[in-house]
């Protein structure tokens, strides 16, 4: 991928008029109580109660106490400033076997959430699927089967008649490489298969479902509805041609494999080359359900990744280590200049879409209670995501400069939350959660991003407190 050259950060911000400032969650990671009010366990429930899956066998069973707190969550929003909030909604709170029979309960619990943050001015962006499929569909297959094409657009059907009358900006998929990568390749996460002949077939299901629950949209629903992936520029680790080959694979694999896909109607070949006999020829007319007309992407960015030609499976390809790069507690290096190179590259590839940062942010170390100040104000101390968040928007600054229709940022994550297979190990919050006593404390990091909504962008300019 083409590098843009390093920018300075220190001049002046103006972001677009309505550009859309906000943070994010997801449903099974912060809302805790996950069989209340009729809800079905999904799959993570069953994930994190096996034993051995999760760090310290961590669940989501209380996670932020969100299902009970969501008023005094939009009330924090709301005097942070932020103007949008993206959450997913839990799959099986509305349909507890997945299909057919429909609980009230959770439908009432994401209607007055929503209510709430319009009340507060704050814009909702409703995520169909972040990683929870209701177990009883894995118990048919879930992913693999076929049929989850139509699943996804029923459930897709019963929250557009409830809510699109208020929400006005819907996602299908919350990253669908993270689906099969990690729940159906590499095992780590829900449903924890590891087969190279699944993924191929979870990766195309999900795009049916994608494709299928943009239809169902089309006839019901009256606003915007778009993909969010995550993508992560590849970059060769040499000039050896065994190391660009490996890029290409990395990047068609990572960040073709969706897009390409949604937007452009093919798999990249590439996919074919990694997984060989695994992957299967397709019939002529899923491409045309899959490639729909799309209002939006949404685009979420933590990293990059320098790669090399190795023996690791099934890509042959991995990432390498920077001698002086500057790493966070998941391991990942902070490039905020990849995100600059990644919008101009989707932009160059796909055309200038309209398109939001749904999701950027990053765990460093920040202790379990939050410090006491001379003033006796609670506060944690988070110099070096505060670097994170400034240099990543600057980045993004550069991107619209350059041309790109970008039209928001979510910063990862509203509150710390469950990192799903790291259980709660790793605080990507801008507020702080005390998991004992669910007290919140906003981070310095999220005092300052209150400024730069406040200020639309012009406090960028000014050095960190
Ligand atoms: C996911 C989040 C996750 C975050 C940090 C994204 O891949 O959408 O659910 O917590 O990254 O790992």
């Amino acid at each position: 991928m083409a590098r843009s050259p390093a920018k300075d950060h220190t001049t002046d911000k103006i972001f677009p008029d309505g550009f859309l400032w906000g943070a994010a969650t997801a449903a099974h990671q912060i809302e805790g109580s996950p069989l209340a009010d009729g809800a079905g366990p999904s799959i993570w429930t069953r994930f994190a109660h096996t034993p051995g899956m999760t760090l310290n066998g961590d669940t989501g069973d209380v996670a932020c106490d969100h299902y009970r707190r969501w008023k005094d969550d939009v009330k924090l929003m709301r005097e942070l400033g932020l103007r949008a909030y993206r959450f997913s909604v839990s799959w099986s709170r509305i349909l507890p076997e997945g299909t057919g029979r429909v609980n009230q309960a959770g439908i009432d619990f994401y209607s007055q959430l929503v209510d709430e943050l319009l009340a507060n001015d704050i814009e909702p962006l409703l995520t169909l699927y972040h990683w929870d499929m209701p177990a009883a569909l894995d118990d048919r297959g879930g992913w693999l089967n076929r049929e989850c094409a139509d699943w996804f657009a029923e459930y897709g059907r019963v929250l557009y008649r409830a809510l699109d009358g208020r929400v006005k900006k819907w996602v299908t998929l919350n990253e669908p490489w993270v689906v099969t990568d990690g729940g159906y390749l590499h095992g780590a996460l829900a449903p924890g298969h590891r087969s190279k002949y699944e993924a191929p077939i979870a990766t195309h299901n999900l795009m049916r479902a994608h494709g299928a629950a943009v239809q169902a949209y089309r006839a019901e629903g009256k606003h915007e509805i778009g993909l969010v992936v995550n993508i992560e520029p590849k970059y060769a680790a040499s000039e050896s041609s065994a190391d660009k080959a490996a890029v290409e694979r990395a990047h068609a694999y990572m960040n073709g494999q969706y897009l390409d896909p949604a937007l452009l109607g093919h798999y990249p070949d590439e996919l074919k080359e990694i997984f060989g006999d695994a992957w299967p020829e397709w019939p002529a007319e899923d491409y045309a359900l899959i490639k729909q007309p799309l209002d939006f992407i949404g685009i979420n960015y933590y990293t990059r990744s320098v790669t090399k030609a190795n023996d690791s499976y099934p890509l042959n390809a991995g990432a390498v280590k920077q001698a002086l790069g500057t790493y966070t507690e998941t391991g990942w290096e902070v490039f905020p200049q990849g995100l600059t190179d990644l919008l101009l590259w989707a932009k160059e590839r796909y055309g200038n879409l309209p398109t939001y940062i749904t999701e950027n942010g990053a765990a460093f170390f920040d202790p379990p209670v939050a410090d006491t100040d001379s003033s006796g104000a609670r506060r944690i101390r988070d110099p070096l995501r505060m670097d994170y968040l400034r240099k990543h928007i600057g980045a993004i600054h550069d991107a619209i400069q350059a041309g790109c229709d970008i039209r928001g940022y979510m910063v990862w994550s509203l509150l710390d939350n469950l990192e799903w297979s790291l259980g709660y190990s790793k605080r990507f919050g801008i507020v702080h959660v005390n998991y004992d006593s669910q007290q919140r404390t906003p981070k310095d990091s999220a005092r300052w991003y209150s400024r730069v909504i406040a200020t639309h962008g012009r406090s960028l300019a000014d050095p960190l407190p």
